[in-house]
């Protein structure tokens, strides 16, 4: 089997993050989700993966190189264009060849790895394809599958008025070479792209057969910046904690709490789970349960709660706490001293700033 992973697209909901970094190279506990996936695939015993990879390609390839750093072989797939998700298995045409293959969206973040899944289908060479599913509690707001009583897929609806299940795709799929036919014979939809469920469900009209693995833990499609920090606080619930910088003997630093090499805690206290990464320096302040800082952030006189600070940070002096809060690289958040007392910002084009 191989493994595809889609990481291209806009990113247009992650904005201005996405502006000047790819989505998927966003950190989630510290570590890209791209590279959770690639890891996610090789521990289901799949090395030879292949990224399809639109506007931010040299930035992938600089983070992910030939992959031998986890134990795959890359191929890179370019994408003209955010084409849909079908349109990036047509292109992919070459590199799968005959092979079976999982097709893996590079922003989503699952609980468990995938390596049940890839059993299930590799044990089942008669099925053309198998779909993970969730169950969710607004199925209205995804695509959603009907089930034949006899447990095969019917029918992929997008966003149901009236949903036939509450099982919701999840971004992973396996198929074999069918899938090539139905990405030819498919048309764009209204929003001129090459549809994966239209694919789908092209093979199950032709006499395929299309299977559901029902997936049981969480899963999280980091599209939104809530869907980020929630990702962070669920992967990060289940980090085996360990202190390799330093922490004072003025601070206090909880049992689930990891601090990565070259990080120095002083004089602060940092609550489980969370993550400080590497030469971060926390001082005088409070990192409170569900953040990541990454590397080289400094956060000085201030107090942050369930967020993501993303790498050369500054945040100083702040008189509230920060909460539910992503953080771009570089970024600086603090108080100036200048009077008069007022508010002075430089917030770059789709950015948020909410004061309560
Ligand atoms: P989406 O989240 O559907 O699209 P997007 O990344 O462009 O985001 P937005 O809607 O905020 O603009 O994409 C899911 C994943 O698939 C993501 O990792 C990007 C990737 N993708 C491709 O590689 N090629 C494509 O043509 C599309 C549509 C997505």
């Amino acid at each position: 089997m191989k493994g595809l992973v889609l990481s291209g697209g806009k990113g247009t909901r992650l904005y201005p993050l996405t502006y000047t970094r790819a989505k998927q190279l966003i950190p989630v506990a510290n570590k890209p989700i791209l590279i959770r996936v690639i890891e996610a695939i090789r521990d289901a015993g799949i090395t030879e993966i292949g990224i399809v990879t639109g506007d931010t390609a040299p930035e992938i390839q600089e983070a992910v190189g030939d992959g031998s750093r986890w134990g795959a072989q890359v191929t890179y797939i370019p994408q003209e264009a955010p084409l849909g998700l079908a349109h990036a298995v047509k292109i992919s045409r070459d590199f799968i060849g005959d092979d079976r293959f999982v097709m893996f969206l590079g922003d989503n973040v699952i609980q468990g790895g995938i390596s049940p899944l890839i059993a299930d289908f590799a044990h089942h060479p008669e099925w053309n394809s198998q779909i993970v599913l969730t169950t969710v509690e607004h199925p209205e707001q995804y695509g959603v599958a009907e089930l034949t009583p006899d447990g095969r897929i019917a029918r992929l609806i997008e966003k149901p008025k009236q949903p036939p299940s509450n099982l919701a795709l999840v971004g992973i799929y396996m198929f074999d070479h069918h899938i090539f036919q139905a990405t030819e014979e498919i048309k764009p939809s209204f929003r001129g792209e090459l549809e994966i469920t239209d694919a789908i469900q092209w093979l199950i009209d032709h006499g395929y057969s299309v299977f559901p693995h029902i997936h049981k833990g969480w899963w999280i499609d980091t599209g939104r910046p809530d869907d980020m920090l929630t990702a962070n606080s669920l992967v990060l619930d289940e980090l085996r904690p360990e202190i390799l910088g330093t922490v004072d003997a003025s601070s206090l630093v909880d049992s689930r709490v990891t601090v990565e090499r070259g990080a120095e805690i002083i004089n602060s206290v940092v609550r489980g789970p969370a993550i400080i990464g590497e030469n971060t320096r926390i001082v005088n302040s409070y990192v409170g349960p569900f953040t990541s800082v990454y590397h080289d952030v400094v956060i000085e006189n201030s107090e942050i709660e369930r967020s993501i600070v993303l790498e050369h940070s500054i945040i100083r002096d702040l008189p509230t706490r920060l909460h539910d809060s992503l953080i771009g690289r570089h970024a600086v958040v603090g108080v100036s001293g200048v009077r008069p007392k007022a508010i002075k910002i430089h917030l770059g084009d789709y950015s948020r700033l909410e004061l309560i």
